[in-house]
């Protein structure tokens, strides 16, 4: 059992793999955590309550009590994991623990994204229950920990148990105290085209703080924060890492405090969420996940990545080889017909390429990006035979068939919003304020709700379409429902997130087949709670392959290669204008879910080629890459060289990646060193050559990689 309660001490032990999470109930019923870290065995913490307030003198020993849910209004200064308004206008909060219990396995969080078991057996949940008997407020407070990799989840459901209103100001998923400063901060930070670079920083005296009030995770920041030894590396060291199932605006932070204790917290964002409790009614936080590592940031990422590809990831697809695709997006843009489509598809066939995909533009009358979003009905000018005879064609082809939407979106200019003007977003009186032309319908309603649940849902039974993309491409202003009263405005963006759920589970459920892959201009909503509904996202709108490995390198920090959408394009690239070979395109894109993004019918002869034999080589590795440990080998943030591999779980199969981007006059060769093989086994390269285990790790691989923009790739066997 992964959870022990020793009762006689009212303390709660969490372990799994090598890591626990302690819990324990004080003297006065507060929560307190007493370890996050490396595994202590079940019932052996000496714990004396003096450790943390024997040295208190002036201030109040609660400031600095490492409570594992804290609020303010008696002693406790930091931001309230639970923040409530109260119907008398103080904002006093004061939970203590009335009981708690274990069960074995998971429960589901209604509405919510969230991890999961399969089997009773892969983790076992606490649930505390806390009161302030004042207001009757109560709490459950949700830890699950799965017991073979030690990753704690928690989430809290918050109920009025009182006779008067209250307001919740602040409800974080989790606010982790750790007996430890002068640490490292990781984020992974960005913007549209540069998602989720990698900054480290050192953590200092203040409060650091990222967060997004975009509606949405956004390609600023991703909801993950990381703490780490200044000594920490890829490959050794202890780091705390938080990353937030959750797809709206969100917050995490972490701060030192007077007693030289950090504190790491995540949740939705308090700035753009308040929500109003009536006697009886409830709310839930999405919930965090949080992951100790003590073998460096290697260690951290396989676990996210183990639990999101099998514990967060559902459906068809989750263990399925994703079939290598052709999108028309940055090959036409708008301007196709069912000709040009077909031109393209046939080219791609002929390379081995498994799946057509229809982009932006086949509906209404789209042909520029001012119009249209709302009107599902597909353009006859364009497509005469309709979807459906577009998607025989593409069949005919030996291929299947995937659609462009965006649902959550309506234009101006289109017959949805001339019938429903009040169905946006929007504050009477205000301007609407536009991005890419176009307004984001008001999700939180459920006629609105309805609605695309339809109209994607013919469009899905009209043609034969076994693929989806599910783009957002802009963010909230003026978030406000016009369904709402005035107390219950700041509820939008989290109802807005509730309603998107909601469609989404309904459209998944009725379309089990289709594989689903979520976009917001590329990687803007990059996050695990889209992850729970689509097993893979469109990474970035950036193509050009030097830029694509800080894009991937940085998005391996929390998300597995499973997740992430990965294209060649064309040459100049769109985005930077930089012209990189076929080879090298295509050996970035071969990391993640390979697929091209370009008019194959101009490619040339020598080009496609080379793209046939991308995706020869694509398909015999594409399992080994959806599955493979990911080991990140050369940072791309920190010279000319870019190295990963991918091991199979036996160890038997390695898919070594090495790319160089300007080349250095007079360097030597790289010499890279691999990790996670069997010291004792011999691998035998495509060339033919033999390499000990241990040699590949210890001594390592020598390799000279010519020119700029570079790259090699070898596949290593063992006997
Ligand atoms: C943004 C996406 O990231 C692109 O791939 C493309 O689908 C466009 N939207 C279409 O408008």
């Amino acid at each position: 059992m992964p959870l022990f309660i020793d009762a006689s001490s009212r303390t709660a032990y969490l372990t799994g793999g090598n890591t626990s999470y302690i819990l324990h109930v004080d003297e006065n019923n507060r929560l307190l955590n007493l370890h996050w870290g490396s595994a202590v065995p079940d019932g052996s913490l000496c714990w004396n309550p003096d450790d943390y307030r024997s040295f208190v003198s002036f201030d109040l020993p609660l400031s600095i009590a490492p409570l594992d849910l804290p609020c303010v209004g008696a002693g406790w200064y930091g931001t309230p994991s639970v923040g409530i308004r109260n119907h008398s206008g103080d904002d006093i909060t004061d939970l203590r623990v009335v009981s708690w219990n274990a069960q074995p396995g998971k429960p589901p969080l209604p509405g919510l994204p969230a991890t999961y078991t399969e089997d009773d057996a892969e983790a076992d949940t606490l649930s505390v229950f806390l009161e302030d008997s004042l207001t009757g407020l109560a709490v459950t407070a949700l830890y699950t920990v799965f017991a073979d990799s030690g990753v704690i989840t928690r989430s809290l459901s918050v109920r009025n148990g009182g006779s008067s209103p209250l307001r919740v100001i602040s409800l974080l998923s989790a606010s982790v105290p750790l007996w430890e400063n002068n640490l490292d901060i990781i984020h992974l930070k960005g913007s549209w085209a540069r998602e989720r670079a990698v900054v480290r920083t050192r953590q200092g005296e203040g409060e650091y703080r990222i967060s997004s009030a975009r509606g949405a995770s956004g390609h600023e920041e991703n909801p993950f924060l990381a703490l780490c030894d200044t000594n920490t590396d890829e490959f050794s060291g202890r780091v705390w890492a938080a990353s937030l199932v959750y797809s709206g605006s969100f917050m995490a932070s972490c701060r030192t405090d007077n007693a030289f204790h950090s504190r790491m917290n995540i949740g939705m964002n308090p700035e753009t969420f308040s929500w109003l409790l009536a006697p009886g009614e409830s709310v839930c936080s999405p919930e965090a996940v949080l992951v100790f590592s003590a073998d460096g940031l290697n260690g951290m990422s396989q676990t996210f990545h183990s639990l999101y590809r099998r514990r967060l990831a559902r459906g068809a697809w989750r263990d399925r080889s994703r079939p290598v695709l052709i999108n028309n997006w940055e090959g036409t843009y708008f301007s196709f017909n069912a000709e040009r489509l077909i031109s393209i598809a046939e080219k791609a066939k002929d390379i081995g390429v498994e799946l057509f995909v229809l982009d932006d533009g086949w509906f209404g009358k789209r042909n520029s990006d001012n119009c249209s979003l709302g009107d599902w009905v597909v353009n006859p000018e364009k497509l005469p035979d309709g979807l459906s005879g577009l998607s025989d064609r593409i069949h005919a082809l030996g291929m299947s068939f995937g659609l462009w939407f965006e649902p959550e979106m309506v234009s101006p200019d289109s017959n949805l919003y001339r019938s429903h003007p009040d169905w946006c977003l929007h504050v009477d009186g205000r301007p609407r304020t536009e991005a890419r032309n176009q307004l984001i319908l008001d999700l939180s309603r459920r006629e609105v709700q309805d609605y695309i649940i339809s109209a994607v849902s013919r469009v899905l039974s009209s043609a034969r379409i076994e693929y989806v993309k599910w783009d957002m491409n802009r963010n909230m202003t003026e978030p406000f429902s016009a369904a709402l009263p005035a107390d219950r405005k700041m509820e939008t963006q989290h109802r807005y997130m509730l309603g998107l759920y909601r469609v989404l589970d309904e459209i998944i459920s009725a379309f089990p087949d289709v594989l689903f892959e979520s976009c917001s201009g590329g990687g803007g909503r990059f996050d695990p709670g889209m992850l729970y509904y689509m097993p893979q996202t469109w990474t970035s709108d950036d193509t050009d392959a030097a830029e694509r490995l800080k894009l991937q390198y940085g998005t391996s920090f929390v998300y597995p290669a499973s997740a992430m959408g990965a294209h060649v394009s064309a040459v100049p690239n769109h985005q930077t204008g930089r012209s990189v070979s076929m080879r090298m395109r295509g050996e970035v894109a071969l990391s993640g879910n390979f697929g091209f993004e370009l008019d194959m019918s101009r490619l040339t002869q020598d080009d496609l080629a080379e793209a046939g034999e991308l995706v020869r080589r694509v398909k015999a590795i594409r399992d080994l890459t959806r599955r493979g440990t990911f080991w990140r080998l050369l940072s791309p943030f920190e010279g000319p060289y870019t190295a990963w591999a991918f091991v199979s779980e036996d160890r038997s199969r390695i898919l070594l990646c090495v790319y160089r981007t300007l080349a250095v006059p007079n360097s030597p060769p790289v010499r890279i060193r691999l990790r996670g093989l069997k010291p004792d086994a011999s691998y035998i390269a495509e060339d033919g050559s033999v390499c000990n285990g241990a040699a590949l790790m210890n001594h390592g691989l020598t390799l000279h990689l010519p020119g700029d923009f570079s790259s090699r790739v070898i596949l290593l066997q063992s006997e």
